[in-house]
């Protein structure tokens, strides 16, 4: 994932001591700069990164009750090689922290110590943490890249197959609801006929609902574009959902960017990636907690402009990250969902020559980022 596409978050710290003040003082001390998480125990903190939590640096007491601070960095560093551990000692125990750094500590600090150098340290952890997975963040991106190239091709061909259907399926699907509604306005049915044709016309409304996502995410390019604003467009879907969210008592929180540029792009096809995030974050909320917050940010440079969606939701399970922008791949039930929103917006960013990103953000949400380039007025006028 972009480093910089609004997803990222500050460095997880776990900070584990025994005595409740220490880790108050400690968390007050990080928090401005990082993501502080506390454990009071060695187990407890080996607890938190088996359930997967993932954390940069660990500050870790090496004197504890339970779990010494020698066994929680073995097994710490068993769950988790790329964990940065700095060790705490009471009075410097020089053979046990001799032991920690050759057991793969980076580093150590005495009590008492100052702020600035309990900062320093947990900096200097953060940093090494982002060098040794520097390689494998490479990695991963050429697997990302990779990735996108199968799938692209897959997304065409789907693309193709789909269309045929979508198309086959729109004559005789107008066929049933013409022929329904005719026979629903026609006097002397039973309740029971009349009961029928209404089933049967609600449900060829839904097929025809599916169709038209098909078509949607088949249709070829050539879509107007004209220069627009991409706040009005954001501001535009969230007036759309301001009923269902008040409904489901969810928070919307907009940060949007003061004096944003204008781009070439298509106003309504915006709208359908910014629907089909919000409508998935509004269904994982109210699926997980029955309401939460929708955090909504933009931003800009010269090039780009940065669109975030940050939900209070479950997040993606990391086995599903890789799927969800693919046509059909869908976790709801039958008749919920048709698997098809984010393949649309996919497609729809990438003709605007944007990328379209997503992130967990510490089980506590899924966070969406789209960046579409900013093209000038100038050149939008001269495409007419
Ligand atoms: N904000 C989110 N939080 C959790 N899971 C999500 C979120 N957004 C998407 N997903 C997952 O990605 C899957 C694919 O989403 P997509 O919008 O493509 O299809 P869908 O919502 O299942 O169906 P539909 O075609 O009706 O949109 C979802 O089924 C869900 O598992
Ligand atoms: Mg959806």
């Amino acid at each position: 994932m972009d480093k910089d596409n609004g997803c990222k978050e500050k460095p997880h710290i776990l900070v584990v001591d025994d005595e409740s003040n220490i880790l108050t003082a400690m968390s007050l001390v990080l928090q401005p700069e990082f993501d502080v998480t506390v454990a009071k125990t060695g187990d407890k903190a080996v607890k938190k990164i088996r359930r997967g939590m993932d954390f940069d640096v660990i500050s870790l007491d090496l004197q504890m009750p339970g779990l010494s601070g020698i066994e929680s960095l073995k097994a710490v560093k068993q769950l988790s090689p790329s964990t940065e551990v700095l060790i705490v000692t009471a009075h410097s125990d020089a053979e046990s922290t001799r032991g920690a750094l050759k057991l793969g500590a980076y580093d150590y600090i005495d009590k008492p110590f100052s702020n600035a150098e309990l900062v320093a340290s947990i900096r200097k952890g953060v940093e090494r943490r982002s060098n040794t997975t520097g390689v494998e963040k490479t990695k991963e991106q050429l697997a990302f890249v990779k990735a996108q190239l199968i799938q692209s091709e897959k997304f065409s061909a789907i693309g193709q197959l789909l269309a045929g259907v979508a198309h086959e399926l729109n004559n005789p699907l107008t066929t049933i609801m013409g022929f329904s509604e005719i026979l629903l306005l026609r006097k002397g049915s039973s309740d029971r006929t009349r009961n029928y044709l209404e089933k049967i016309n609600e449900s060829s409304l839904l097929c025809k609902n599916i169709v038209q996502k098909l078509l949607a995410f088949s249709r070829k390019e050539g879509a107007k574009q004209e220069y627009i604003q991409i706040n009005q467009v954001i501001e535009s879907i969230l007036e759309l959902k301001q009923h269902d969210f008040k409904v489901d008592g969810i928070q919307v929180v907009k940060q949007l960017a003061d004096n944003m540029l204008g781009t070439t792009a298509n106003f309504y096809e915006l709208q359908q990636v910014f629907l089909n995030i919000i409508n998935n974050a509004h269904q994982a909320m109210k699926m997980h907690a029955g309401t939460g917050t929708l955090t909504v940010k933009s931003s800009f440079d010269e090039k780009v402009i940065r669109i975030n969606f940050l939900d209070t939701g479950p997040g993606i399970p990391e086995k599903n990250l890789q799927k969800i922008f693919e046509p059909l791949f869908t976790t709801k039930k039958k008749g919920e969902g048709t698997g098809l929103g984010l393949s649309i917006c996919y497609e729809i960013i990438k003709e605007h020559k944007g990328n379209i990103f997503v992130a967990n953000n510490q089980g506590k949400g899924a966070c969406f980022a789209i960046e579409i380039p900013i093209v000038d007025q100038q050149k939008s006028l001269n495409l007419g």
